[in-house]
C-alpha cells in the first residue's frame, strides 16, 4: 500500500473512496462540526445531514454509512465514518479509524482511499497515526492459507490535508516506519512453534539488523554456560532447539558521557508448553505468542535504526522454548543464575521469569542504566486487568512516569500495578534464595516481585502484555491475533528521552 499526502480541496479528490469523519450527533454542532464534513455535507445536498436525521447515522464511534456516486465530488464513494464524541476525539481515536476505514472498504476491492483529515486534527501527530491506523489495519497473519480469504488490496491511501500544513511529510515517514515495524513484531509472534525456534527468531532479528544498521549478536549455550545464566539454560534444557539471547545494540553518532544507556528486554518464549508442570492442552497452541515481548522489542529497534534517537539503546532477548523432553528440568531444582543467587524452580510454567532474571543482570552487565522489559509472563495478569490494559509495574516512579506518559501518547493503555515489600513474603524458599512461584494469590504481582530482585537499584519497568499481546477476536480496525503492543510506547519513550 503506497501512502501519500494530498492537499485538494476535496471535490477536486480523485479516489475510489473518500473518507470524512463526523462526530456524534450530541457533539457540538450535530456532529457536523469540521469544515470539511459540512462541505461534504453540502456538495451532496445534505446527504450528511439526512443520515443523522433518519437516524441511519449517529456518528457514535467506527459506525459507517457509504454513498456511491456522490455528487458534488469526484471520488466514486463517500464512506462517512463515525468519530464518537468529539470531546473525547485525539489522534488514538484517529489510528483506529484509520484501520477501520481500510478493513471497511478493502473487502470491497476498493483500491484508491483518501482519507480527508480537517483542522483541529490534522497536526502532524494526527497524520502521523492515521498512516499508522492504515497499516497496521491493512496487517493479516494469513502467511499460512495457501488460498487466501481475500485477494484483495488497497493500493493507495492518500491523507488529503489543508493546503497550509507542507509539512506534514515527515510525520508520514515517521508513522510508516513505527508502524511497518510494529507489522514487522506481529508478523514474527504470529509465526508458529515449530516455524519459529529460538534459532530462527535469532537468524530474523540479525537480518533485520543488517538491513537497517544495528549491532546483533547472539550467545549460543555454550557461552550461556561460560558466563553462567544457569536459569535460562534450566529452561532451555527440555528442548532440543537451543537457545539464543539475542543482543541489538543501537548507538547514537554522538554520545554525551554520563547519559542514560537504556536496555530493552523482552520474553522469547517461542513456545510455552509449560515444561514438567505442563499447561492444559485446551489453548495451548496460543502459546506460540510468548516471545510477543521479544518481537515487540525488536521491533521497536528496527524503528529506532532509522527514527535515531540520541540516546544509545540496547536490546536482550532471551529466545528459548520450554519443553518437557526427557532432560527438561523438574520442580524442586536448584539454578544458579547469573546474579549468583540461586533459584528453587517450584513450577517449570513460571519459565519466563527465569529467562528474564539472567537476561536483566546481562543488560546491566553490559552497561544499561535504565531498563525497561515487557514479556506474556502471567495468567494472573489476565485476570486482574483482562485484554484492555497492560499491567505496569516499576521500581523507578521517574521511570515509570516517562513510559506512562509514552503510552499515553501513543494509545497503548498501561495500568500502574503496586510492588510492595509486604508481597515478597510470599516468596520464600527454604532450600534456595528465592522460589519462582509464591502462592495463588496476586500472582502478577509476585512475578513482577520475583524480577525485581533481579534489577536491583537499577530503575526498571515491566510489563505484563499477557492480556494485551493477543486479539482473541478481530476489531474493527485490526484483525485477530498478535497486536504489537507495546511497540509504540517504547519508539516514543526513546524519541523523547530527555536526560
Ligand atoms: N506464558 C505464561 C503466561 C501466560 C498465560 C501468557 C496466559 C499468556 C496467557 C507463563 O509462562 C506462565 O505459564 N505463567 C504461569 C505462572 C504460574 C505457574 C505461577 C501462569 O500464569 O499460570
Ligand atoms: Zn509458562
Ligand atoms: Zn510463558
Amino acid at each position: 500500500m503506497d501512502i501519500q499526502l494530498g492537499f485538494q480541496p476535496i471535490e477536486k479528490i480523485e479516489a475510489c473512496a473518500l473518507i470524512v469523519i463526523a462526530f456524534d450527533k450530541e457533539s457540538s454542532g450535530a456532529g457536523l462540526c469540521t469544515g470539511t464534513v459540512q462541505k461534504a455535507d453540502a456538495l451532496t445536498g445534505g446527504w450528511i445531514r439526512e443520515a443523522y436525521e433518519s437516524g441511519e447515522f449517529s456518528g457514535k464511534f467506527a459506525e459507517t454509512a457509504l454513498l456511491h456516486r456522490p455528487q458534488g465530488l469526484k471520488a466514486g464513494r463517500l464512506l462517512v465514518i463515525g468519530g464518537g464524541k468529539a470531546e473525547k476525539f485525539n489522534s488514538a481515536e484517529l489510528r483506529k479509524l484509520a484501520g477501520v476505514a481500510i478493513r471497511t472498504l478493502k473487502p470491497k476491492g476498493i483500491k484508491e482511499i483518501a482519507l480527508a483529515l480537517d483542522d483541529p486534527f490534522a497536526a502532524e501527530d494526527d497524520v502521523a497515526a492515521a498512516v499508522e491506523g492504515a497499516l497496521l489495519g491493512d496487517f493479516e497473519p494469513d502467511r499460512y492459507k495457501t488460498e487466501k480469504k481475500d485477494q484483495k488490496s488497497v493500493d493507495r491511501f492518500t491523507i488529503a490535508l489543508p493546503a497550509d500544513k507542507n509539512d506534514a511529510k515527515n510525520a508520514l515517514l515517521r508513522g510508516k516506519i513505527i508502524a511497518e515495524s510494529q507489522n514487522f513484531a506481529r508478523d514474527l509472534v504470529s509465526e508458529p512453534g515449530n516455524r519459529l525456534t529460538p534459532s530462527v527468531l535469532a537468524a530474523r532479528a540479525g537480518e533485520m539488523a543488517a538491513e537497517c544498521g544495528l549491532d546483533c549478536e547472539v550467545l549460543d549455550p555454550n557461552r550461556m554456560r561460560q558466563l553462567g545464566m544457569g536459569a535460562l539454560l534450566g529452561v532451555a534444557q527440555g528442548s532440543s532447539e537451543p537457545p539464543a539471547l539475542i543482543i541489538l545494540r543501537y548507538k547514537p553518532e554522538t554520545q554525551q558521557e554520563g547519559a542514560t544507556h537504556l536496555g530493552l528486554v523482552g520474553k522469547g518464549i517461542t513456545f510455552d508448553s509449560g515444561g514438567i508442570s505442563i499447561k492444559p492442552s485446551e489453548g495451548m497452541d496460543k502459546m506460540k505468542y510468548d516471545m510477543a515481548g521479544g518481537a515487540a522489542v525488536i521491533g521497536a529497534m528496527r524503528a529506532i535504526a532509522t527514527l535515531k534517537p540520541s540516546i544509545p539503546v540496547t536490546a536482550v532477548i532471551p529466545a528459548v522454548e520450554n519443553m518437557p523432553g526427557s532432560t527438561a528440568q523438574r520442580p524442586g531444582d536448584i539454578v544458579t543464575t547469573l546474579s549468583g543467587k540461586t533459584v528453587e524452580v517450584l513450577n517449570t510454567d513460571a519459565e519466563g521469569r527465569l529467562i528474564l532474571a539472567d537476561a536483566i543482570t546481562y543488560a546491566k552487565r553490559l552497561g544499561c542504566t535504565h531498563l525497561v522489559e515487557t514479556s506474556t509472563l502471567t495468567g494472573a495478569i489476565v485476570v486482574a486487568l483482562g485484554h484492555v490494559n497492560v499491567g505496569a509495574f516499576s521500581n523507578d516512579d521517574a521511570l515509570l512516569e516517562r513510559v506512562l506518559a509514552a503510552s499515553k501518547a501513543e494509545g497503548e493503555k498501561l495500568w500502574p500495578m503496586p510492588l510492595d515489600d509486604e508481597y515478597k513474603e510470599a516468596l520464600k524458599s527454604a532450600f534456595a534464595d528465592i522460589p519462582n512461584v509464591g502462592n495463588r494469590w496476586g500472582g502478577a504481582i509476585t512475578a513482577a516481585i520475583f524480577l525485581k530482585e533481579f534489577a536491583e537499584e537499577t530503575p526498571w519497568v515491566h510489563l505484563d502484555i499477557a492480556g494485551t499481546a493477543w486479539l482473541d477476536e478481530p476489531k474493527p480496525f485490526l484483525a485477530k491475533g498478535p497486536s504489537g503492543v507495546p511497540i509504540r510506547t517504547f519508539v516514543n519513550l526513546v524519541l523523547n528521552w530527555k536526560d
